[in-house]
């Protein structure tokens, strides 16, 4: 008996074993990333992109390596895809489009019906005309991406700042009244029957007098079987506009009527702790609320953003990633990896890796690995051990560990221990189960960053 309850205690023993091992794995590969760790947590994390950038490596790296979803900034506005009454130019959002296809991003399409970069043929029309137009332009640009994209900002920012909840004046509401938005949904789902139909706002994103008008729209669409799928809520923030206290309980409450919600052009101007809390308060909004499906940030680095002057991105004009970057990852449950993408410029970055054995037994023993930064400061560094076949790694601490294929190769990145100062060392230790063999892993060079 006594044998019998040994085996079982050691065969839940390996189970645990495996599954730690598993566990690691899975964490480390799935989250070092702003679109792993999205993805982790079933949504998506996107961002603004300008065709003319692609051509920079920089640029393109850090969005292929970053982010599982891209808007067009300014491609698929009338401006761009309508310019004259009939002549459709595809040219810019088709490479953002094919780019974001390649690397198997989602396409949100931005945006359809807009006061905005309105080419002045329209605003010149009358309102019979500017119905067959406003509609032949949906459908138009909508079957030319049929099936390309995920959400559909249908119509953009069509309620006035302030207290009165009113419509804004534009052509199309001053031309063919309310009833321009239900019109432009019912288009839209005709042109293309899969893509989510989204309307999208700035101001909305507590709860005021503008989101209490948009929030009555929604709730008559729902009502009537007006197509809706979601709500953008665009989220520029700054001092003179901060992140609403409420901002997680007003996206709760639309998605309560029924329709996604995701925030679509997020940016918060600042810099340091005080604007990765920012960010790490709208992450983790979003994650409160089941039906936020993803979030946007409105471009990829503070180089080419809006707001340039005013920092309110994740990466710096020379692509490093900022605190409000590591915040981002760590709301998304994920751990940073470290290394930025060259352009950060961490000339030198350089390390060194000791390994030392600090406790045997029967069955296992500890490993510890020391890692010292080169004779520059380095912001991230990653290690690979590989482990004599059967040997489990059943534990590891101070770091982050991704497995390959055969499960024999670990790589371990840090978790909270990344930046060292030059000539500065940190350790991270782990655990390993010998199952008969009893050698030292094998410990590839250091890599910095
Ligand atoms: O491409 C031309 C260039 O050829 C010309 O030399 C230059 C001179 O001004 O202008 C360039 O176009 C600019 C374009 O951005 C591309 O950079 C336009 O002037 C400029 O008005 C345009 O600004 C865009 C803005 O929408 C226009 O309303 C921003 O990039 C874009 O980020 C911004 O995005 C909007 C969302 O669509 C809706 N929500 C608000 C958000 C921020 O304003």
């Amino acid at each position: 008996m006594p044998t019998l309850r040994r085996a079982v205690q050691g065969f839940a023993s390996a189970l645990l074993a495996a599954s730690t091992v598993t566990a690691l794995a899975h964490s480390a590969a799935a989250a070092d990333t702003l679109g792993s760790a999205a993805a982790g947590t079933g949504r998506y994390f996107g961002t603004a992109v300008a065709a003319g950038h692609l051509g920079e490596s920089d640029y393109v790296n850090t969005l292929d390596r970053e982010f599982s979803a891209v808007t067009p900034e300014n491609e698929m506005k009338w401006d761009a895809t309508e310019p004259t009454r009939g002549t459709f130019t595809f040219g810019a959002a088709d490479q953002i489009v094919s780019h974001a296809q390649s690397k198997g991003m989602k396409i949100r399409g931005h945006t359809l019906v807009w006061h905005s970069q309105l080419p002045s043929w329209v605003s010149g029309l009358g309102a019979a005309d500017l119905r067959t137009a406003m509609d032949n332009h949906i459908t138009q640009v909508m079957k030319h991406y049929k099936g390309k994209i995920y959400a559909w900002d249908v119509v953009n920012e069509a309620f006035q700042d302030g207290s009165s909840g009113a419509r804004r004046s534009s052509p199309f509401q001053d031309k063919l009244g309310d009833g321009f938005i239900e019109e432009a949904f019912r288009t839209a789902r005709a042109a293309d029957p899969d893509a989510k139909l989204c309307y999208n706002d700035y101001n909305t994103d507590g709860v005021n007098a503008k989101s209490n008008a948009v929030y009555a729209m929604v709730k008559d669409f729902k009502a009537r079987g007006v197509p809706i799928d979601c709500v953008g809520f665009q989220s520029h923030f700054n001092s003179a506009s901060p992140v609403p206290s409420d901002y997680r309980a007003n996206l709760q409450r639309f998605a309560d009527l029924g329709v996604d919600v995701q925030i679509t052009e997020l940016d918060i101007e600042g810099s340091g702790t005080a604007q990765a809390t920012n960010y790490s308060n709208v992450v983790k909004a979003c994650l409160a609320v089941t039906r936020c499906t993803g979030i946007t940030v409105w471009g990829v680095t503070d180089k080419y953003s809006w707001r340039s002057s005013g920092t309110p991105l994740l990466f710096d004009s020379a692509y490093a990633k900022k605190p409000a970057y590591d915040a981002v990852l760590a709301a998304l449950g994920g751990t940073s990896g470290g290394g930025d993408n060259g352009g950060g410029g961490n000339t030198g970055a350089a390390c060194t890796v000791a390994f030392a054995r600090t406790a045997d037994w029967n069955d296992g023993y500890n490993g510890q690995v020391t890692v010292t930064a080169g004779s520059a400061p380095i912001s991230g560094w990653t290690v690979t051990l590989t482990f004599p076949a059967g040997q489990k790694v059943t534990a590891l601490w101070n770091g982050s560990a991704s497995w390959d294929g055969t499960g024999t190769v670990m790589t371990v990145r840090p978790t909270y221990n990344g930046n060292l100062a030059a000539g500065a060392s940190t350790s991270f230790g782990f655990t390993a189960a010998k199952n008969g063999t009893s050698g030292t892993p094998t410990v590839g060079t250091c890599t910095a960053s």
